[in-house]
């Protein structure tokens, strides 16, 4: 695994984006997967700034989000597809037929699942996967003790996890428990993955991620395993490397 460490969370944030806007440079139909939370928003500020100052054009990607709440509709303001419109794709040029995010409100999960993981394969794969790291270690909603085979499925919330996201919804009883997401084996066909992660309260995540042990219990560890993921951090992320 390449690893960057970048001063702030600002240039590490700007150096994500430069990559992805090479990525589509390079490949105007590119596949790109996306993540939500706080650490991604300012790498989706800087995109935005680079298809209003330079151009950067979106009109032929397809993305695949990572995951989204179980019961929560696309237009509820805490839900994934509404941060992607809000933090993203609103203001670029993107197709809207071609985001993909999963339907929180699906009402045959197993068979929306499948459906989302067939729809990836039609579409020749990610090219490049961002991703961020949850406090515990996990990437998308693979939560410790997912299998690192799995594929898109529904996922029940680890405590520390809903406790995290807790500050979007405004109190720790309104986050849903449950979320469809992205499996490990799902993410780890990706071609290339990006992990970006920024501040102290990731530094145990980060370090177990890139120094320990390959294990379920922290999902992120398996990129030691993916052949092209670079982890992008900023000093406070990278202090106990
Ligand atoms: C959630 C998301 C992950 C994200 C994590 C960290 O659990 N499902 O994809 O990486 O939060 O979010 P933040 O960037 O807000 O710390």
């Amino acid at each position: 695994m390449r690893v960057v460490i970048l001063e702030d969370s600002v240039v590490a944030s700007r150096w994500a984006a430069n990559f992805i806007a090479e990525q589509i440079r390079r490949k105007p139909t590119s596949v790109l997967g996306l993540a939500t939370g706080g650490t991604p928003v300012r790498c989706y500020d800087q995109l935005i700034q680079f298809h209003k100052n330079d151009q950067l054009d979106f009109s032929q990607i397809q993305t695949f989000n990572l995951d989204e709440y179980l019961g929560l509709p696309p237009e509820d303001s805490n839900s994934y597809r509404r941060f992607m419109q809000e933090n993203f794709f609103d203001h670029v040029n993107v197709v809207p037929a071609r985001t993909h995010v999963p339907d929180g409100m699906a009402k045959d999960i197993d068979s929306h699942c499948q459906e989302y993981e067939r729809r990836i394969k039609e579409s020749g794969g990610i090219d490049l996967q961002l991703l961020g790291i949850g406090s515990d270690g996990h990437i998308a909603f693979n939560e410790p003790g997912s299998s690192l085979a799995s594929r898109t499925r529904l996922k029940s919330l680890a405590m520390e996890t809903v406790q995290d996201n807790a500050r979007f919804f405004g109190s720790e009883e309104k986050v849903p428990r449950l979320a469809i997401t992205m499996g490990v084996g799902t993410i780890m066909e990706s071609r290339q993955c990006l992990l970006l992660a920024t501040g102290a309260n990731k530094a145990t995540a980060v370090r177990e991620a890139i120094e320990g042990p390959v294990t379920a219990k922290v999902t992120a560890s398996a990129l030691q395993m993916h052949p092209a993921t670079i982890a992008v951090l900023d000093e406070a992320a990278a202090a106990e490397l």
